[in-house]
């Protein structure tokens, strides 16, 4: 649903048509940066303020009861949540299908292209015209860069964004920031290194979009094939934050106070064995954190293919099993905003 920002303010214009406020609604719309989430989509992570961040977080915050089994709601019942997840998944989708079916909701899905009409030849916006006569919100992962802003040109009902390709992640780097949050009470001083593959890596991606709103130090650690794109570092730049690349594990392992690790991306690769180069360059065990910084807090969107060894799991700072759970209440925050119930 593009623009739906601007629709749901065209009819509250004509809905006060006649009556004196309707001269300062727009005055109040500018003075507030924060985005009408009812109706509307959630595609990339550069659409967000601080305001819309804080705000969210302060909304997940809400929903983790009812993610953590402690209540139950029925907020979302007589809701529909298409799943189109044309790459795969494990926590994305069943997250968001957790949050959807506790918050008494109900999900159609459709998992691999193979067993949709995609796979006859229809195209993306065929496939939003017609899902939104059947549900009232659209979760879609497709390995296109920009695919959902494509079904949202069409649907009528929100579209949100779970991973496009090597694009990006918004629900996930939202997910990663209410984790931090919660693991620190505060993002604003941190010094947060970002490890693995930082060129293909989507997760990262939207994260640094958000984390570009606070006063936080980034350390990029990568080998050089692997780079940070540099749209995001140029965005990181004009936004002011203070950043530095490196290859060095170590030089992140002793300055960071999070460090954010990821995979290195098999899918992305055009030639296989430049990932077999790459898929082990760089190992977290439990003797590097203990003996550079047994305080760290460690991140990871998971899956995890042998960068984080096992060995690490019991450490206090492992956050990563908390940050999968986290997604549950995020999600349901998002979908609760989105059909205007939060
Ligand atoms: C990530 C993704 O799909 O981008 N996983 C996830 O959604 N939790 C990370 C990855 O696949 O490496």
């Amino acid at each position: 649903m593009a623009n739906a920002g601007c629709n749901f303010q065209q009819k509250l214009l004509m809905a006060n048509a006649g009556c004196n406020f309707q001269q300062k609604l727009p005055i109040f719309f500018t003075l507030s940066s924060m985005k009408n989430f009812a109706g509307s989509d959630i595609l990339s992570t550069m659409d967000f303020s601080r305001e819309d961040i804080d705000h969210i977080i302060k909304v997940s915050e809400q929903f983790l009861p009812i993610a953590l089994k402690e209540k139950t709601s029925n907020l979302l019942e007589n809701k529909l949540m298409a799943a189109l997840f044309y790459e795969p998944s494990t926590r994305t989708r069943l997250s968001f299908e957790s949050a959807m079916n506790r918050l008494g909701g109900r999900v159609l899905s459709v998992v691999g292209s193979e067993y949709s009409s995609l796979a006859k030849g229809e195209t993306l916006w065929d496939t939003g015209k017609m899902v939104e006569s059947y549900v009232d919100v659209i979760v879609m992962r497709h390995p296109q860069p920009g695919s959902p802003k494509e079904v949202a040109a069409s649907a009528g009902v929100p579209v949100i964004n779970a991973g496009d390709g090597g694009g990006e992640h918004p629900t996930q780097a939202l997910l990663d920031m209410f984790t931090i949050t919660r693991e620190h009470q505060t993002i604003d001083g941190l010094t947060i290194a970002l490890v693995g593959d930082l060129k293909y890596g989507r997760t990262v991606h939207s994260l640094s979009y958000l984390l570009a709103h606070y006063k936080v130090k980034l350390i990029l650690v990568s080998p050089d094939k692997l780079k940070m794109p540099p749209e995001i570092t140029d965005h990181l730049k004009k936004s002011g934050v203070a950043f530095e690349e490196t290859e060095s594990l170590e030089h992140a392992l002793k300055n960071a106070q999070v460090l954010y690790d990821t995979r290195v991306q098999k899918e992305r690769f055009a030639d296989v064995n430049e990932y077999e180069k790459y898929k082990h360059y760089y190992v977290l065990t439990r003797e590097l954190v203990e003996k550079y910084n047994p305080k760290l807090t460690i991140m990871h969107p998971l899956p995890r293919v042998g960068e984080i060894h096992p060995d690490v799991d019991d450490l206090p700072g492992a956050a990563y099993f908390r940050q999968a759970q986290n997604g549950v209440a995020v999600r349901m925050a998002l979908l609760a905003m989105v059909l205007g119930k939060a």
